[in-house]
């Protein structure tokens, strides 16, 4: 069994505000992407790298930790899906990873590898919810609130047998689906259990110019 890992890069960061694309933001001196890269070839269970970059970033120095980089599409699901086509023969596991979550330490790819390889056919790290979460219809009223305990935050890197995350991208383009919230959404559209390991602090996604901060502690940190 070979693990293989798309790292999606191509997005735009339009929350960050930057002028060039999220992934390509620097913190600690390095772009987010070259972290994430660092710790998917930490991974001692990821064997192939796929990078899906933005356009004109395809032979940028940080991504040289890829084993093959292939253009973006205009939506996260499009861009998973470009590096789904480019995967290895012999890649029967597919962890999927959102370079924005550049901090994600290697032994989460290892645990989330682990699971899948343990016979679980889509698998998700979560943590639990902090906030209060509420239903809100379009007056703007309250119409519920979920209890708290059984909702987690998910995170990245997801992972998945290759043949059922194949499959759960030909039925989103056959229903028409675009934009997909996450890869594991598509298995359970499919009707297929989706597996929860525990996820980490550091898988936290770099979304707004605040969570630059955080990353940029968390570095220091380690580095200490
Ligand atoms: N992504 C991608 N291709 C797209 C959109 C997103 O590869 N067309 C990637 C991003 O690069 C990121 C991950 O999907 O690593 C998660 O997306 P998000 O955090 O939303 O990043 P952006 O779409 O770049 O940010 P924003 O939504 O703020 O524009
Ligand atoms: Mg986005």
């Amino acid at each position: 069994m070979s693990v293989a890992c798309i790292v999606v890069a191509a997005g735009r960061g339009e929350r960050l505000g930057q002028e060039r694309p999220k992934a390509f933001v620097e913190v600690g001196g390095r772009p987010l992407i070259w972290h994430a890269l660092q710790a998917a070839s930490r991974s001692a269970r990821v064997a192939h790298v796929v990078v899906v970059a933005p356009d004109g970033y395809e032979g940028d120095p940080a991504l040289s930790g890829a084993d093959t980089v292939v253009p973006g599409g205009a939506t996260r699901q499009h861009s998973v899906a470009n590096g789904l086509a480019v995967l290895p023969p012999d890649a029967d596991v597919v962890l999927i990873h959102d370079a924005a979550r550049c901090l994600a330490p290697p032994s989460l790819y290892d645990d989330v590898a682990a699971d899948v390889l343990a016979g679980h056919d889509a698998v998700v790290p979560g943590v639990a919810v902090v906030d209060t979460l509420k239903v809100v219809d379009g007056a703007g009223l309250v119409t519920a609130t979920p209890d708290r305990t059984e909702l987690r935050a998910v995170q990245t890197p997801q992972g998945f047998a290759r043949t059922v995350i194949e499959r759960a991208h030909a039925a989103a383009v056959e229903r028409g689906d675009t934009d997909a919230p996450d890869d594991a959404a598509l298995v359970e559209r499919l009707g297929l259990p989706v597996h929860v390991v525990a996820g980490h602090a550091d898988a936290f996604k770099v979304t707004r110019p605040q969570d630059l901060l955080l990353a940029s502690t968390v570095l220091a940190r380690r580095a200490a």
